[in-house]
């Protein structure tokens, strides 16, 4: 089953993800870093967008922009096999991590390793469908002054759990 959602306003998601790997790569290029880049929510690889067609997910697209490891987590193992599958016709040889499972378990110890200190700078790429992200796992990246972080908060699903009186549980 291909993995289907959003609409106009994926596409310009996805531009606007690329022109930022586009920035962070050039500006990055000549320092002493080394690149890393994680997908939290990181799909299939391809994305079926309503009244567009097929067009290639985050994951496929940032496998294109020179970073020295790559990791892809996605909860759903029929959508990660596919991705890995997308990603290994690519061919690229490149230092690539596809973990299946709740993104939060790793996010929330991603300030466990000492990326600053040792070199690492990177991106990392939130795009769930809902209120799948936890709070301790923007936490715990913000501690490790080491990532940027591209948070596409679900603003629609936020609202629905918003009381008429306006108070959020
Ligand atoms: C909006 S899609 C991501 C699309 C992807 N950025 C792309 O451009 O192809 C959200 C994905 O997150 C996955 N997901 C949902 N909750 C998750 C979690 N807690 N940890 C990891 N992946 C999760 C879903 O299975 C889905 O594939």
């Amino acid at each position: 089953m291909m993995q289907s959602f959003g609409g106009p306003w994926t596409l310009l998601k996805l531009e606007i993800l690329e022109k930022y790997l586009n920035f962070y790569i050039n500006a990055l290029k000549n320092k002493k870093f080394k690149l890393c880049y994680i997908d939290a929510f990181a799909g299939s690889g391809n994305v079926d967008v309503k009244g567009i067609g097929t067009i290639p997910g985050s994951a496929v697209r940032v496998i294109d922009y020179p970073f020295d490891k790559y990791i892809f987590i996605e909860k759903d193992i029929e959508y990660a096999k596919r991705l890995e599958e997308m990603i290994n016709k690519k061919n690229s040889k490149k230092n690539v991590e596809i973990k299946i499972g709740d993104c939060n378990r790793l996010l929330e110890t991603s300030n466990s390793i000492s990326w600053y200190q040792n070199y690492w700078r990177g991106i990392i790429f939130l795009d769930p469908y809902a209120m799948n992200l936890n709070w301790a796992s923007l936490e715990a990246i913000a501690q490790t002054k080491a990532f940027d972080i591209w948070y596409l908060f679900p603003l629609c699903k936020r609202q629905r759990k918003v009381r008429k009186n306006g108070s959020a549980n």
